[in-house]
């Protein structure tokens, strides 16, 4: 498969051309402040150590880094916040592993080293004067989160913004400060929902999966991207309600994980099919994901 065609609409970074010596060397940052989401997740909020490379730091909405924790590994996880709010780096990991178990045990003011950012991203030049849709599932709201966050504090760029989360339970919920101020927003449309028995006595919001929720929402197909992010099997039956509802799969775009370890092409992990999701992804359009060997 030539990556090169898979490709067309969203950019690629080489990433190697932006790391000068060490490829693998991290540059440290402190843990400034640690959130806690929901019983096994949590959010970072990340300092650079050096003034310097903090002034010089950049990604785009979509990159992903790596988190290491000296004496324990590395693992990769997006960056959850906007690239137009630089002060501080966010990440959010589930515990679920060796590294993310060593890192739910550091405290605010620790030391973690972070190497990236890597991948490509999403194309949010290309979707000004747009309409843009985010749906989300769970802990998938970080990658929208750094769109969202990115896209409004552009507002005036984009037409309509509909944001569809949904989550297990209320108490699988993430970023419910976030939730709040966007649900508040006159110029954002935000729809929350928890699966059928997630709900408590006092729940106001949506129950019902995701993609029937975007089904009864039916939001307008016409000048819209539509972001999707979350678990495979929300993936899976999401994209077809947006088909059905009259996406172009050029405009429905996701981001994919897929055992990231090296986040530079060299371990060859993370491969599905040709396609090395650390390089040639991780974000995907529809079109591209068709043409992959997922397992969903
Ligand atoms: S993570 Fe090593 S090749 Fe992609």
């Amino acid at each position: 498969m030539n990556t090169e065609t898979l490709i067309p609409r969203i950019m690629k970074v080489n990433t190697e051309e932006m790391l000068m010596d060490n490829i693998y060397k991290p540059f440290l940052m402190e843990v400034k402040e640690i959130i806690s989401e929901t019983a096994d997740t949590l959010t970072f909020k990340l300092q650079f150590k050096d003034p310097e490379v903090s002034k010089n730091f950049n990604f785009k909405a979509g990159q992903f880094a790596e988190y290491s924790v000296f004496g324990e590994g590395e693992c990769t996880f997006c960056i959850a916040s906007s690239p137009t709010r630089l002060d501080f780096i966010e990440c959010s990991f589930k515990k679920y592993g060796k590294v993310t178990s060593a890192l739910a045990r550091l405290n605010e003011g620790d030391t973690i080293g972070f190497r990236g950012p890597y991948g490509n991203y999403f194309p949010v030049e290309e979707m000004k004067g747009k309409n843009v849709l985010f749906i989300a599932g769970g802990i998938g709201l970080a990658p929208v989160r750094c769109v969202i966050d990115n896209v409004l504090d552009l507002r005036n760029d984009f037409k309509n913004i509909t944001i569809v989360y949904g989550a297990r339970t209320v108490a699988d919920l993430v970023y419910k400060e976030e939730l709040k101020q966007w649900q508040v927003r006159e110029d954002v449309k935000t729809v929350i929902t928890v699966d059928p028995g997630g709900e408590t006595p006092d729940w106001k919001g949506e129950i019902g999966f995701v993609p029937a929720v975007v089904e009864k929402l039916a939001p307008a197909s016409q000048n819209t991207v539509a972001i999707v992010c979350g678990p495979p099997i929300m993936i899976k039956y999401t994209m077809p309600v947006l088909t059905k509802l009259g996406f172009n799969d050029d405009d429905m775009i996701t981001t994919l994980e897929n055992r990231m370890k090296c986040g530079i092409g060299k371990c060859g992990r993370c491969n599905i099919g040709n396609v090395y999701v650390c390089k040639d992804g991780p974000v995907f359009t529809y079109t591209q994901m068709k043409e992959l060997p997922l397992e969903f």
